[in-house]
């Protein structure tokens, strides 16, 4: 039996172990998916254990999604250009990593059949996944992208691998067609202390976060009359497209691999 693993910290509440389970399953595949906790220190020798222990595979979460890059044999062209991987691959006696965030935000995009060209993008956050975001929304050929987070040297950062990227002050409302928030504000109930109020009604709001399923930032960009969409089928496409990467098949998304997934 081939084992497969989610690296992070936390990752108690990580609901990848679910959906891989469900899949290896449905598609008769002789598996299992577990999660592991790891702290920074112990990342190189659990990467080396991967080769010994002939792990098939493993998807990484915050916040290790860069640091395990100095470990791997290869990189995909999208993980090499965001310097973020969230799925490692075990072929041939190397070690590949890929980005499946970044395929999962652009299949969530297109079923929702927003057109992203040429519009006008707002982030809020700079953590782990934006980077994937970036570029993502500069292949779909938005016309500009403005990043805006608590730590602004973190924002300024991101300048290094994008450097069309405009950064503003935390807080600040600049104009745009759409707004995403990739913080965790929200998880708990937290509130985004943005006034919406004179927004207008034509644009989407999009939440990296799917549990809740609702934040109050939805909330605010469903009761100004937008269009709003969460996390979860980005979620759900870039487990899909991690599947893909180890087993060779690509898992239907159906309302059962959606309930899986719905708020406990
Ligand atoms: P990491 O920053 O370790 O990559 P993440 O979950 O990917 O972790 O990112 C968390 C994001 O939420 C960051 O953009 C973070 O802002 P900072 O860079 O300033 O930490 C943002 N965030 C978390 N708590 C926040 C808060 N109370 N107010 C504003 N932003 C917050």
């Amino acid at each position: 039996m081939k084992k497969f693993l989610v690296i992070g910290n936390p990752i108690g509440h990580s609901l990848s172990p679910r959906l891989h389970n469900f899949w290896i399953k449905n598609y008769n595949i002789d598996a299992v998916y577990e999660k592991m906790k790891l702290e920074d220190d112990e990342i190189s020798s659990f990467i080396k254990k991967i080769k010994q222990e002939k792990i098939g595979g493993i998807n990484v979460t915050i916040p290790f999604k860069k640091a395990v890059i100095p470990f791997l044999d290869k990189l995909s062209l999208e993980a090499n250009k965001t310097k973020s991987v969230n799925t490692i691959v075990f072929k041939d006696d190397n070690l590949i990593g890929y980005n499946t965030d970044i395929s999962g935000f652009t299949k969530a995009i297109k079923k929702l059949k927003f057109e992203m060209k040429g519009k006008k993008i707002f982030i809020l956050g700079a953590g782990g996944v934006v980077p994937s975001i970036i570029y993502s929304l500069y292949e779909m050929k938005v016309s500009k992208i403005i990043i805006s987070n608590r730590t602004r040297a973190k924002a300024e950062d991101l300048k290094k691998i994008f450097n069309q990227i405009q950064v503003i002050d935390w807080l600040n409302l600049p104009e745009f067609d759409v707004i995403i928030n990739a913080t965790s504000l929200g998880l708990k109930n937290e509130k985004i202390k943005l006034d919406f109020s004179n927004i207008g009604n034509e644009k989407l709001f999009y939440d990296i976060i799917y549990n809740p399923g609702e934040t109050n930032f939805l909330k605010q960009g469903k009761s100004s009359g937008n269009l709003v969409e969460n996390g979860k089928m980005m979620f759900l496409y870039q487990a899909a497209d991690a599947f893909k990467l180890w087993h060779g098949i690509e898992p239907a998304i159906t309302n059962t691999t959606l309930e899986l997934i719905n708020n406990d």
